[in-house]
């Protein structure tokens, strides 16, 4: 007797840990692939906080050229992101001030609430528009955790691709940590049959680390360089929430993030 026929196709899930990665993500066909892009600290953690309190959109563009562009077609746009993890200012773009920088809690309702922002970071916009080419894109962060994994448990994406932002070129331990949370999440639902090797150590590190994320990422380059930085030594904390907002969020084929 036949086994009876999954309900769905089985999916695979992988792990792309570091922008070095990202070079090989032109070279794949990306059509039926959802790709996950985490920047735990923090661009998308911002980006999550900022459609949590009523901005509209975020366009995110890899320079600080392409975001002084946007706002030139668009003159109503915010322009968010760092640089060096400090809000853009006017030596660094030749003569604008951007108005918010990269730290989820300047992206207050009062600064945000019906707003489209464009957004340029170190890593995590250019991880995202690395993935502009994929099926769907979403935007990964401990702040919405639950939310995105009860989508994928009911959409059940074939092929699912956690890219992390990381830093630098290398790994991020927290964007480890994140995709390595989904995939425990996930991985309820039985489906580790076609799983990469990747998705199993990002899980690893996860089920080793929780319950004590903030003593683990205490550790963390970005973690320390942020709590050198007085004003925004809070942002850690603040990203490290885990299930605080109950959305999920994408980028649209126009590279919009919108809820
Ligand atoms: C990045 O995009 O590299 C980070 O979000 C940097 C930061 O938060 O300072």
């Amino acid at each position: 007797m036949n086994p009876p026929s999954a309900p769905h196709p089985p999916s695979s899930v992988e792990v792309l840990f570091s922008p070095a990665e990202f070079a090989s993500l032109a070279a794949r066909d990306l059509s039926q692939t959802t790709c996950v892009v985490f920047d735990v600290l923090r661009a998308t953690s911002t980006m999550i906080t900022a459609l949590a309190h009523g901005a509209t959109a975020i366009i995110p563009v890899a320079t600080i050229a392409e975001a002084l562009a946007v706002r030139a077609r668009q003159p109503d746009v915010l322009l968010g992101g760092e640089r060096h993890g400090r809000r853009i200012r006017a030596a660094l773009s030749g003569g604008v001030d951007f108005d918010l920088g990269n730290s989820p809690r300047e992206y207050t309702a009062e600064n945000v609430r019906d707003r489209t922002i464009a957004m340029t970071t170190t890593n995590g916009t250019r991880a995202l528009r690395a993935c502009a080419p994929a099926g769907a894109v979403v935007i990964g962060s401990l702040l919405n955790l639950r939310a995105t994994a009860a989508r994928f448990q009911e959409e059940k994406p074939r092929h699912l691709l956690m890219v992390c932002s990381g830093t630098g070129e290398g790994p991020a331990w927290e964007d480890t940590l994140a995709a390595g949370a989904l995939c425990d999440r996930l991985a309820v639902s039985g489906r580790e049959g076609d799983w990469d090797d990747s998705a199993f150590i990002a899980r690893a590190i996860w089920q080793e680390a929780r319950g004590r994320l903030a003593d683990t990422l205490i550790r963390s380059r970005n973690a320390r360089r942020l709590r050198e930085i007085p004003e925004l030594r809070e942002d850690v904390a603040f990203c490290l929430q885990v299930d605080r907002f109950d959305f999920v969020a994408g980028m649209d084929r126009t590279g919009a993030v919108r809820k």
